[in-house]
């Protein structure tokens, strides 16, 4: 039985202060939960507060982005190494926002899936097709590829510490989220990747769903036996709503 995981995106919001602010009173309202795994993603100057704020708690915390080289000269980047020795649990890698304005590719998200995971850092993979994939019928096509050129060359041993989070990018932040039967239906779809990538592990390995998720909307996302949990954003952004969530996914 695999245990429901919700993880905020923040993006690029929040300073370092309003972020402690923030899981102050996160952890007030939901900080003890164990039915849920819950996990916080900030930007890379508020990790460390966030860290120190959750220490006690039930909260994870994770990055939204990484290299994968373990040093060097690469202005304004952050190494794997660096994330681990902070504490961080969690990453994600291949958002749609980065795969888009900035142009990451599935190799480089590969990479990156690769090296987290010998930093022992969870990889949240996101995958998920644009709407004029949706509208020409290749939704699964679209995400079929990004699953498999993301877990390529992934040990079968290493694919349960990986979760895959399906977001349509036309959900994203647009308040239309997608219906619960079209994300299960290639939630479904992405489970039988795993199953032909690593035989037994489709059972184990957990699927978000995520695209303008809400405290009202989680509930019936969560109905569907293979969705897992969500990665939100927006409503991720505010205590109670992030906690309503949370509570309506349990
Ligand atoms: O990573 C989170 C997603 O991009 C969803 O964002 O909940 O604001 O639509 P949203």
């Amino acid at each position: 039985m695999r245990k429901p995981f919700i993880a905020g995106n923040w993006k690029m919001n929040k300073t370092p202060s309003e972020a402690r602010e923030l899981v102050n009173k996160l952890k007030e309202i939901t900080g003890n939960r164990t039915d849920v795994d819950m996990a916080v993603c900030p930007n890379d100057v508020s990790l460390q507060g966030v860290v120190e704020e959750l220490a006690s708690t039930n909260i994870k915390v994770g990055a939204q982005n990484m290299h994968w080289k373990e040093s060097g000269a690469y202005t304004g980047e952050t190494a794997p190494g660096m994330l681990a020795d902070l504490g961080i649990e969690y990453i994600i890698i291949g958002h749609s926002e980065r795969r888009q304005i900035f142009n990451e590719t599935d190799q480089d998200v590969n990479r990156k899936v690769k090296s987290a995971l010998q930093y022992d850092l969870k990889p949240i993979i996101c995958v998920g097709e644009s709407l004029a994939e949706r509208e020409a019928g290749k939704t699964k096509e679209t995400v079929t590829f990004q699953v498999k050129a993301a877990l390529a060359g992934v040990r079968s041993e290493d694919i349960e510490k990986v979760t895959i989070a399906y977001e349509p990018i036309w959900a994203i932040g647009t308040g239309e989220s997608a219906s619960a039967e079209q994300a299960a239906d290639t939630i479904n779809k992405i489970r039988k990747i795993i199953a032909e990538l690593a035989p037994g592990k489709e059972s184990e390995v957990r699927i978000q769903y995520g695209g303008s998720v809400k405290p009202h909307n989680i509930e019936e996302f969560m109905s569907k036996p293979d969705i897992d949990g969500a990665l939100v954003g927006g409503a991720s952004l505010e205590a109670e709503s992030f906690a309503g969530v949370i509570e309506n996914a349990s």
